[in-house]
């Protein structure tokens, strides 16, 4: 079968032929229909992130996929079920994180991820899967099913970061967006459909016309630029703000945040920055969380119940937003088109077969 993989010493996705993998028990055989792609595979691809499985030259990248169930294997599904896979395994047998469904929860050396850390991902045309990490989607759904994962991700975000506001009477009227890429797009689509928040924003570093700017207007949200509005100047240029959801991977976003949030607001981080080194004020970060009530949340992964939401969110967004969100669905055939990292590419997924 055919695979997407990056072998080492190399900063490019090539096509490889592979076996097609055998199911072992308690496993399913999934016929790959759709899996997409984020700034993580862009940050896998260039070797900022994530690591290559044990013993392999290369791995098979993709972690955001949808398929259709080949061969059931005994487990309760059945042949043509639609499913989506959770991203994380155990690396060597199970573990309390996994056998709580908590593998989002686990510490670095009790989980791979496919696609990711240390494990193949699913962008080839068959994958397996325990039945466990698979969740079940509506076959309708099938063409959109690549999203779920990413959703999952901000399903996980919000639950502990609203969690870490549900020892008082917290409510929110407005929210910030980091990012203008795919997560803080879907984040910020998710924070409007949720009808929560009254003023929402979604900062990037682009000029007009860009196609995402015109994707966070559409939605009902405010464009603030970076360049002209560090997140740190925003109390002054706009307001302050009850939650911030970083989704930049731009490290001082993480001590900004500190700084654009109201009294009592909550950020949740979820960019991945590589090492940098630079000044910030820690007497005043640290005075500020203190004195005003702020919380701080990293969040990364997400578990099945995570992925169960994002199904039903699926659902809840508006059919014009994935319309404009989802740039480009490309065969093995152009896969340059699917990894462009260029301002008109939005989401993109590779496509391996039909439903
Ligand atoms: P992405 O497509 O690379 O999006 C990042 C966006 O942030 C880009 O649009 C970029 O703008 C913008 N940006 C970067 N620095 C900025 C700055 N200084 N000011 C304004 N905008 C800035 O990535 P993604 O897929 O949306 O993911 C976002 C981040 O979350 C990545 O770091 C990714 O690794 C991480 N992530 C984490 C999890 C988790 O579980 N924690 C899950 C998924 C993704 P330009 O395009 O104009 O450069
Ligand atoms: C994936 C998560 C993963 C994280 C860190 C994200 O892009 O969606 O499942 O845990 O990267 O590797
Ligand atoms: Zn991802």
């Amino acid at each position: 079968m055919n695979a997407v993989v990056v072998r080492e010493g190399e900063t490019k996705p090539t096509v490889i032929e592979k076996p097609r993998p055998e199911p072992g028990e308690g496993e399913v055989l999934v016929r790959t229909l759709r899996v997409g792609i984020d700034g993580t595979d862009h940050e896998v691809i260039n070797g900022g992130h994530g690591r290559f499985p044990d013993g392999s030259n290369h791995l098979v990248l993709g972690h955001e996929a949808v398929g259709v169930v080949e061969d059931p294997n005994g487990t309760r599904f059945e042949e043509g079920d639609v499913v989506v896979p959770t991203v994380r395994r155990p690396p060597n047998g199970t573990n309390d994180y996994f056998e709580r469904g908590e593998a989002d929860m686990a510490p670095d050396g009790e989980y791979v991820e496919r696609g990711i850390v240390g494990a193949h991902g699913f962008m080839s045309e068959y994958f397996t899967s325990p039945e466990e990490s698979l969740v079940d989607l509506p076959r309708e759904r099938a063409q959109l099913g690549f999203l779920v994962e990413p959703i999952s991700i901000s399903e996980k975000a919000f639950e502990h970061a609203f969690a870490a506001r549900s020892a008082f009477e917290w409510d929110p009227e407005s929210a910030l967006v980091l990012g203008n890429g795919s997560l803080g797009l879907l984040t910020l689509a998710m924070l409007e459909a949720s009808d929560r928040f009254e003023r929402t924003y979604c900062l990037g570093r682009r000029s007009r016309p860009d196609p995402t700017i015109d994707l966070i207007e559409e939605l009902g949200g405010t464009y603030i630029d970076s360049r002209e509005t560090p997140v740190s100047a925003i109390p002054g240029e706009y307001e302050s703000m009850d939650f911030v959801y970083e989704a930049t991977g731009y490290a001082k976003h993480a001590f900004d945040t500190v700084e654009a949030l109201a009294p009592n607001g909550v950020g949740a981080l979820l960019g991945v920055p590589g090492d940098w080194e630079f000044e910030v004020d820690g007497g005043r970060i640290h005075r500020e969380l203190v004195l005003h009530n702020k919380a701080l949340v990293g969040s990364v992964n997400s578990n099945v119940r995570h992925f169960q939401a994002a199904v039903d969110r699926l659902e809840a967004l508006p059919e014009w937003f994935y319309d404009d969100l989802v740039t480009g669905i490309y065969g093995l055939d152009d896969l340059d088109a699917a990894f462009a990292d260029d301002d008109s590419t939005i989401k993109t997924a590779v496509e391996f077969s039909r439903i």
